[in-house]
Parts: C-alpha cells; structure tokens; sequence
C-alpha cells in the first residue's frame, strides 16, 4: 500500500486526539518512511495502526520512539568538535559559570563528548550540561551510560581524532588514555561512562514541540544536531526563536552538519562559520 499526505493528515489527527504528541510538523517525507517500516515490521494495515493508537497507550508510546530516529555517536562529525574544543570553549574560560542544553541529546553521547572537553579544559566543574529528548527509552540509556562496545569501535577513533590529535599541529598530540572517561569491558561487550562524566549532567524528558525551556535558566550553549533535519521549515523558524530567547548574550548555537539559518538575523543570531552567536 502507497502512503500518502491523507494517511499522514489522519495519523497526525490520531495524535493529537489521544495524546500530546504533535506530528503535524514534521517532515512528511520522512514521517512517511518511518509509518512503512513500522507497519511492515508490525505486519498491520495502517486502518489497523490508526486504531491500535487510539486503544493502546503502550502501543503508541512505541510508535512515538519509532518514528523518531535515535541514530548517535561519541564525537560524531569530529570537525564541529574541534571548533568547540579549539575555538568556542577557549572563549568561554574566562565565564564563573556555563550552562549547556542539549536538546534531542538520544542516549546521552554528544552530553558526554561535550564533558570530555570540559574535563580537559578545566571547565567541567563550573559547568551543568542538561540533556533532554522525547524518548524515554534513550534517556534511560543516557543515564546508566552504558553502550555496546564492537558496535562503537570507532568511537576509539572519534576520541583519538578529537581528544588526542592536534589537527593544527601533530607534534602536539595528547596522550589521554581513552580509559580515563570510559570503563571498557569486553566480557560483557560494553562501554561505560566513569561516574567523573556524570555527576555535573541533567537528563530529562521534553518534547521540542510544544514545551518550552523546562530549565528557567539562559544558556552559554545550545546544541540541537541532527533534530531539525526531521521538521519542517515553519517547526525549524519556530525552534530558531525558541533557541536564540534561551541564550544569553554572546551565546553559541550549534546545529548538525546538514543544518543551517536560512537569514539568521531575524532570530537575532549571527553565523560564524559552523555556529551561530546570539546578538
Ligand atoms: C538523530 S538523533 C540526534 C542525537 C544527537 N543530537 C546527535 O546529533 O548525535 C535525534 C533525536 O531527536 C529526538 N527528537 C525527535 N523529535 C523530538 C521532539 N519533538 N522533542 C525532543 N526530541 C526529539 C529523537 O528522539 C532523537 O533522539
């Protein structure tokens, strides 16, 4: 069966009849794909998933983590990190305090990598970094910390790029050990966090959506990457206001890779190469 724009009308109008969860903005194209695989791996017809939503509240708490994509990394895209590492943090050295959003932070990754940094820096103890998405189940994992490990092999890789090389200068390599932040253990085939990357960390459930700023503080940095990709332009505006009103003066904004402000001073935000700075 071919979906198309009446299907996702229908599913969104489900949505917001038994539940808070708003679809409406999302990108079809992808919204699209994410019902097919769903409805092929449940083997249903999409009358039968329409009607499940409305009888299931577990069934549609799983559909909800379905459709969002949960895909992350340590250090992921290392570029972007070494301009926080060697530009942005180095700006922020002289602050008494620094607060971090993560927003869409998954299972926890990109929160940890940031504290890395901080650690290194010596930054970490006078920062909180807050980490919120709208899976539960991805949170959880963000808490406890622990990530397979021969699947995130190249997360070795990603730490030595970003932590260890110099990539101005090679002579100038850090030999952090990897075992300083993570406790490898192979029989179980797992990673874990060390608890030094946790105790300054906040995780919380927050649906970009239709909840504001649940922390009723400003931030120094806010970092949405490879969330916005999945909405569409009128949601992507909207979440420029909502991030720019939630950063202090001189604050940074980071987007993903495939992300940008299409005219970035409407939302009051001047782009500086792979990032934006609140006016
Ligand atoms: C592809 S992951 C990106 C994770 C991380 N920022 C990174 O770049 O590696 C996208 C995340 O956005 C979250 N997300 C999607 N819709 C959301 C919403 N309405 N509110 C909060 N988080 C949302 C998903 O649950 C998912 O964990």
């Amino acid at each position: 069966m071919v979906l198309g724009e009446q299907h996702i009308n229908e599913l969104n109008e489900t949505f917001r009849l038994v539940s808070d969860y708003d679809f409406s903005d999302y990108s079809e194209k992808s919204l699209l794909r994410r019902i097919e695989k769903i409805l092929s791996d449940e083997s249903m017809s999409f009358q039968e998933l329409i009607l499940k939503l409305k009888t299931d509240r577990v069934f549609l708490e799983h559909v909800v983590k379905e459709i969002t994509v949960n895909t992350t990394e340590l250090f992921r895209d290392p570029k972007i990190w070494h301009i926080i590492k060697y530009q942005i943090l180095k700006k922020l050295q002289e602050k008494e305090t620094l607060n971090i959003w993560h927003v869409g932070c998954s299972s926890g990754q990109e929160v940890y990598s940031m504290n890395i940094l901080l650690h290194e820096a010596g930054l970490a103890d006078r920062t909180k970094l807050y980490g919120t998405d709208i899976n539960g189940d991805m949170l959880a994992r963000a808490q406890e910390g622990r990530y397979p490990f021969r699947f995130n092999l190249e997360y070795l890789d990603n730490f030595k790029q970003v932590v260890q090389i110099n990539p101005l200068n090679y002579e100038d390599f850090n030999d952090v050990p990897f075992s300083k932040y993570f406790e490898i253990d192979e029989l179980n085939d797992t990673i874990k966090v060390r608890e030094i990357l946790k105790s300054n960390v906040e995780f919380k459930k927050h649906n970009l959506v239709n909840q504001d700023n649940l922390f009723k503080i400003k931030f120094d940095m806010i970092l949405c990457r490879n969330v916005l990709i999945y909405f569409n332009v009128r949601l992507q505006n909207k979440l420029f206001h909502t991030f720019s009103d939630n950063l202090l003066r001189k604050g940074y904004l980071i987007l993903g890779a495939h992300e940008s402000i299409l005219g970035p001073e409407v939302f009051g935000l001047i782009k500086h190469g792979n990032y934006y700075i609140k006016k």
